[in-house]
């Protein structure tokens, strides 16, 4: 018995064209999965897909702007006609555009920011549940900002703590129905998306003055992490936070 072998399961992943969310993709399709890559922008995610594909693996790319809920839809509608039922969520994409104190984020930045990284995350659960038959898993990617707010990121921080608690409500209320609702927590990663921080030694000597470890994360270090959260592995595991940070929040 192999409690992580995901063969014969279909799962999507939001913002897979690159970074933890390409990583994480990668690892559920090395394990089985018909991986379905979500994310804006066509050309790369066609081409993070056809990587996995290479490898001899199953992924297909699929775009939707996952701030938007009726993008969302249709992505969902895509996914019945070609599928018919989902096994595996894992709500990864976000935004971050504001750093500054969080008094100065205007109302635009306010709303992008929830939007992309809670309302999106709600409304692809929302959609995902009913097409999850008697059992499915779904990973919410929220960060340490989560619990401790990142300097110069409030709003982005705060979106983060809602998608915790966002991430226990559901955990409850889809239990009955055999779905259960986690969430990864990373520490500081090797990706786009914490360039304004790596790039500068300043701010990264700072960063990783914090991390016990004393380095960053590769994405691939939180694949592993959603892999045993979306297998048979965590089968007990509902309503929980793992958190992946170099021991920064001990
Ligand atoms: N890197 C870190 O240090 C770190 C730390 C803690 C938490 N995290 C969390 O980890 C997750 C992944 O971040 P990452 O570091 O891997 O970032 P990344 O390398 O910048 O990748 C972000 C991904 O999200 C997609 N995306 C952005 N906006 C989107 C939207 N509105 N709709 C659909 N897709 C969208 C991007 O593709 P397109 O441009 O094609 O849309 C891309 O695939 C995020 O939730 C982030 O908050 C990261």
């Amino acid at each position: 018995m192999n409690d992580f072998n995901l063969d014969g399961k279909t799962a999507v992943i939001t913002g897979a064209s690159r970074g933890i969310g390409l990583a994480v993709a990668q690892k559920l399709a090395q394990y089985g999965a018909q991986c379905i890559l979500v994310s804006r922008k066509v050309e790369n995610l066609e081409a993070a897909a056809a990587g996995i594909r290479d490898m001899g693996l199953k992924a297909e790319a699929m775009a939707c702007h996952t701030g938007h809920p009726d993008q969302i839809k249709a992505l969902y509608e895509k996914i019945v006609e070609k599928y018919g039922t989902l096994d595996i969520l894992v709500n990864n994409a976000a935004t971050n555009p504001h750093f500054g104190e969080m008094i100065t984020a205007d109302e635009e930045i306010w709303d992008k920011t929830m939007d992309v990284n809670i309302k999106g995350p709600f409304f692809m659960i929302k959609y995902a549940a009913p097409l999850m038959k008697n059992s499915g898993a779904i990973v919410n990617v929220a960060s340490v900002n989560a619990l401790k707010p990142g300097m110069l990121q409030g709003v982005y921080s705060a979106t983060k703590a809602a998608l915790v608690n966002m991430t226990q409500t559901l955990a409850r209320e889809l239990a009955p129905k055999g779905i259960r609702v986690n969430a990864l927590l990373p520490g500081l990663t090797d990706t786009k998306f914490a360039s304004a921080i790596i790039s500068s030694d300043k701010i990264l000597n700072y960063a990783l003055a914090q991390i016990p470890m004393g380095r960053y994360a590769t994405p691939e270090e939180m694949a592993g992490t959603v892999l045993y959260l979306v297998s048979d592995a965590a089968s007990f595991t509902t309503g929980t936070t793992i958190v992946c940070d170099g021991g920064m929040l001990a």
